[in-house]
């Protein structure tokens, strides 16, 4: 790993902790059914808009549904300007993010005891934040910013990771088992993500723009794991860490 993708990692990192740290007490709660549908109701909903900063996705039942209709367009481009190998990689990814849908809707179905119903996934204010804040950067028209919001996409996969050790009953099982199927597809994307961001980074000042971006979205990172996991943290435990990690 070159220094400036351990630099990028190295901004993120106390936060995706702090993600890991908030799973391992929501679960440790333990955590009521109401919690449990609460978490997973969000949880099913991010996998269905996965793209880092989507834009509006009116006129689709979703942001992977808008994804894939992307994709399917680009069959036009076929041995023109479209590359096939960039196209069977956005597949490939957008099909992992389906399945990881897949998975956390039958957890979710299990613990409601009935079959979902359009709306059972629903977003929480602030993965909306989030969500504003990576367009920002995303549509930035700076190459440095775009790339570094690779780094801010699952937290270093801490959640996934944290909760795929699960055990105990049915329904720990069965969570574990769909977070251990999103983990394996996610654990190394935070590296690959760094790496590419590295190859960004042209003077002193792109990464210390990438660092404070990455930092930025990592605590509204916080804020959203927070927020899905019933405010684990105080605000104050949350402010303390924004503050020992400048
Ligand atoms: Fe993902
Ligand atoms: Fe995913």
């Amino acid at each position: 790993m070159t220094d400036h993708a351990a630099a990028l990692i190295a901004a993120a990192k106390p936060f995706w902790d702090a993600e890991a740290e908030i799973t391992r007490r929501f679960f440790a709660g333990p955590p009521s059914r109401d919690d449990y549908i609460h978490y997973l109701r969000s949880a099913v909903y991010k996998e269905l808009n996965p793209v880092i900063g989507y834009g509006p996705t009116d006129g689709f039942a979703n942001g992977l549904h808008m994804e894939f209709c992307e994709i399917v367009e680009r069959f036009r481009g076929l041995d023109g300007e479209v590359d096939r190998r960039d196209m069977l990689g956005a597949l490939r990814m957008m099909t992992e993010e389906f399945e990881h849908y897949v998975v956390l809707a039958e957890v979710l179905e299990f613990v409601l005891g009935r079959k979902l119903a359009p709306g059972d996934a629903k977003q929480l204010p602030e993965d909306v934040k989030l969500n504003e804040m990576r367009r920002g950067y995303v549509e930035s028209d700076d190459p440095c910013l775009v790339a570094a919001m690779g780094l801010t996409e699952g937290g270093g996969a801490s959640t996934f990771r944290e909760a795929s050790k699960l055990s105990g009953g049915p329904l720990e099982e069965k969570l574990a088992a769909a977070m251990k199927i999103i983990h394996d597809d996610e654990k190394d994307h935070y590296e690959d993500a760094a790496a590419d961001a590295a190859k960004a980074v042209r003077t002193d000042d792109d990464l210390a723009r990438m660092k404070r971006a990455i930092r930025e979205v990592s605590i509204q990172r916080v804020r959203m794991r927070n927020e899905q996991f019933r405010f684990q943290m105080s605000e104050d435990e949350v402010e303390g860490l924004i503050t020992a990690n400048p």
